[in-house]
């Protein structure tokens, strides 16, 4: 248990803390991302420069734009936040944010009313019809419209007004990028003061905006990456110490090597952790071994089925050797592996699995071939190189660890150890966290 809280409370307060399926959205939460909330506050202060985040899915695109758009928006309102689909175009986009800025301003005195209605053809078109945003969008003919409503949105939403505009890569078509290529410069040209905060799921800009997008000079672009081991453990240790309980330290680096740079796992466990301890009879002041487990087997059960099953079709098979190979795939630390390195891992791995007989070169070669192929849950892709693989949804590798890591099989690089080691060896500043200062940047 966890003195001073009942279920309702303690359901509540957990959720302040750990989200694992929902973006962070305040700086107190946001574990390792100083230098970019830096980067992105510097470059919004240059009037007419607008931010794009990219990265891979699932490292933390939408928690930084949420949190830096709460930063960023004056506190006259709520920052105006779009999601794009496959079939969203700058008119649907701008007609989202017009409908967002008049709903925030609905209710509010009559005499904005009145200046919307006199003032503000478009917003006022909006406003009196009670149109919803897709007959809005029907309404804008051409970017000098979509520029015309832009503006009317930086005049009445509020002072400082923000937008972020998520999951850019959604849009299917190529010519809307284009058009909100041109639509950004309009904006700058014409000093338009509304901040777009973007995001998309890709490795590289090229490929999610193309070109022409991607060379606009008033564009500031943020590489996000996995994040980095100390905010893996910190976020571990940070919601643990708000219910006064201790990690120690050997476990949080497992937790952090399981979770490959990937907030969602390491909320998602940490939550089972929470909830089991608080569960308990007696009062917990410390994680053990057996909680981490216990957690980890949890979390594996309440993963999502967009991750678990291709997991599951791989091991699936008739021969009931596949899980050990799946394992082997998930040592490397970053980019993908060579076949022969994997068979490495795999021998070692066998070595643990007692009573169990290990492939040959050639049948392990083959099972891992195979990993390539729907039927098998398409787990892998050839890299260029020879004998090369790569994941095909890199947050699997998670989830691939976590299933190790259940049977107790420990898989970790030699390029995590030395890493490990190195943040070891500097008197870190955040692994006594537990019980020290709040993040810097905490208002
Ligand atoms: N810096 C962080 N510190 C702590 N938790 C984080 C951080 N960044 C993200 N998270 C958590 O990780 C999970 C995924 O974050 P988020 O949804 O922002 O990622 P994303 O990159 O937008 O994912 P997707 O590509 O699926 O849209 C969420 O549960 C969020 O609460
Ligand atoms: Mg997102």
């Amino acid at each position: 248990m966890i003195p001073g809280y009942d279920k309702h409370s303690f359901g509540k307060k957990l959720n302040e803390v750990v989200s694992p399926s929902r973006p962070i959205i305040s700086i107190e939460n946001l574990i390792g991302r100083t230098e970019e909330l830096d980067r992105i506050e510097k470059a919004l202060f240059a009037p007419g420069r607008n931010v794009f985040i990219y990265g891979e899915r699932g490292v933390g695109k939408s928690s930084l734009a949420a949190t830096a758009a709460n930063q960023w928006q004056s506190a006259d309102a709520e920052y105006i936040d779009v999601s794009c689909s496959p079939d969203s175009t700058i008119n649907s986009i701008v007609a989202n944010i017009a409908s967002q800025a008049v709903a925030a301003k609905w209710s509010t005195s009559s005499k904005i009313r009145e200046q919307v209605s006199v003032r503000m053809k478009w917003l006022s078109y909006s406003l009196e019809s009670e149109t919803s945003p897709t007959d809005f969008s029907t309404k804008i003919k051409g970017l000098s419209d979509a520029v015309e409503v832009l503006k009317e949105v930086a005049a009445l939403h509020s002072e400082v007004p923000v937008v972020v505009v998520d999951e850019v890569d959604r849009i299917a078509d190529e010519k809307e990028i284009d058009l909100l290529a041109d639509l950004l410069k309009q904006l700058g040209d014409k000093r338009i003061e509304l901040k777009f905060i973007f995001t998309g799921v890709g490795t590289t800009l090229n490929e999610i905006l193309g070109a022409h997008l991607s060379a606009i000079r008033q564009l500031e672009t943020i590489e996000l990456p996995r994040l980095s081991w100390d905010a893996r453990w910190d976020i571990a240790i940070h919601a643990l110490s708000i219910f006064e309980v201790e990690i120690p330290k050997d476990i949080y680096i497992r937790l952090a090597a399981v979770s490959d740079g990937y907030p969602y796992y390491v909320h998602l466990i940490v939550e089972k952790m929470l909830w089991l301890i608080f569960e308990k009879e007696e009062i917990v002041t410390k994680i053990t071994w057996d909680d981490y487990y216990s957690a980890l087997d949890k979390a594996i059960v309440g993963i999502t089925a967009e991750l678990s099953r291709p997991y599951e079709m791989a091991v699936n098979q008739r021969s009931r050797d596949y899980e050990e190979v799946l394992w082997s795939t998930s040592a490397d630390e970053w980019q993908g592996a060579y076949l022969s390195d994997m068979h490495e891992q795999y021998v070692s791995i066998m070595t643990q699995r007692d009573g169990k007989d290990a492939l040959s070169y050639d049948k392990f070669a083959t099972r891992i071939r195979n990993l390539l192929k729907p039927e098998y849950g398409a787990i892998l892709k050839k890299g260029q190189k020879k004998g090369y693989y790569h994941y095909r949804e890199k947050m699997l590798r998670g989830y691939i660890r976590m299933q190790a890591e259940a049977n107790r099989i420990e898989i970790i690089s030699k390029e995590a150890e030395a890493t490990i080691k190195n943040y070891m060896r500097v008197p870190a500043k955040n692994v006594g966290y537990y019980k020290s200062q709040p993040p810097r940047g905490y208002k």
